[in-house]
């Protein structure tokens, strides 16, 4: 298949590209620095870099013409810094408007892809600290990060309008080996500090990198609709990092304080002290497989191999 990828050169598309590269696949990533992209999937014959401003799709539509599916994983990370309001409006803008210039780019095609996946997240729920399972069919909260996940599927739903089959994947916690999620609490864990976050009650919704991937491979081969990317298993928080101490064979004892948190990023805290318990019902009626349902044998694999 052909297929073109935004935020391919990401924690989640890095690894994207490098299997669709393995299975034979061509490969284009719409990339804001070819450099820097560049560096970091390598160079291959099937692979193919194009620089693009995210928000002037006239100057790249045409390159689109002739891929069959479209995976959107563009946006400004998250937890990268506290949010200020110029960083919650790149947060919603390089995620919604980018959508929306991709699609407007699908719009001019002659030879219009057949499926396009689509990013979206579990902030999409809220919080819910009471533990409550979350399928797809569960409404969205009205906080800030909710909003951006409702914008977000809105700005990609018009594709469908040209006959395009639109799969949107509502990502949790993404593990994996380098970056993401684990790589911030790996540090503190290997020098014996490492604990629960904020109450440790809170549910985290995770999902190994290769079963994400895994999941987009299978959404541009069949399915429609949403999707939470999520393993089968979520954990309360305390339970992991208990399992996190275990598979690392160190303490896990210290707690972070939620205070501590919040000083050190403001608003963007409410990602790691607040959860939700998302069940991907829709992947598993689809009849996708998990390599990795348990958090245990995830971790294993990624830290032991
Ligand atoms: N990792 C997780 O645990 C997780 C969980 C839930 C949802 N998601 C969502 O899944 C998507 C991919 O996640 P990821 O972890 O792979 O993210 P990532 O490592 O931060 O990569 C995202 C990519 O998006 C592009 N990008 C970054 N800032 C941008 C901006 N301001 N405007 C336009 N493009 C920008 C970059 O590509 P170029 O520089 O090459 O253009 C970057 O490589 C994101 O939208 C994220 O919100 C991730």
């Amino acid at each position: 298949m052909r297929i073109a990828i935004t935020g391919g050169s990401g924690f989640i598309g890095r690894c994207l590209v490098s299997r669709l590269l393995a299975q034979g696949d061509q490969v284009l990533v719409l990339t804001r620095r070819l450099a820097p992209a560049r560096r970091v999937l390598g160079e291959q014959a099937s692979l193919k870099l194009l620089q693009y401003d995210p928000y002037q799709p006239q100057a790249w539509a045409e390159a689109l013409e002739g891929y069959e599916g479209i995976v959107n994983l563009a946006g400004e990370p998250l937890a990268s810094s506290r949010w200020t309001e110029a960083k919650k409006k790149e947060i919603r803008r390089s995620r919604v408007e980018t959508t929306q210039a991709l699609v407007q780019a699908i719009t001019t095609l002659s030879q219009k892809p057949q499926v396009m996946v689509s990013g979206s997240a579990v902030g999409y729920y809220g919080s819910h600290p009471e533990g409550d399972p979350l399928s797809e069919d569960a409404p969205p909260a009205q906080d800030f990060l909710a909003e951006v996940c409702q914008a977000w599927e809105a700005a990609a739903q018009p594709v469908q309008e040209l006959g395009i089959r639109l799969a949107i994947v509502r990502t949790g916690i993404v593990l994996g080996p380098d970056g993401g999620a684990l790589g911030q609490m790996l540090a503190p864990f290997q020098f014996f500090v490492g604990g629960t976050i904020g109450s440790g009650k809170q549910w985290l919704s995770w999902i190994h990198r290769e079963d994400l991937v895994s999941l987009i491979c299978f959404l541009l081969q069949q399915g429609s609709g949403v999707f939470n990317g999520t393993a089968p298993n979520p954990v309360q928080m305390e339970e992991f990092c208990r399992i996190l101490g275990q598979v690392l064979a160190r303490p896990s004892w210290l707690p972070v304080p939620e205070f501590a948190l919040e000083l050190l990023l403001g608003e963007a805290a409410q990602v790691v002290l607040t959860g939700q318990k998302v069940i991907p019902k829709a992947a598993l009626a689809a009849g996708f497989t998990f390599q990795y349902p348990h958090l245990k044998e995830a971790l294993r694999q990624i830290l032991i191999g």
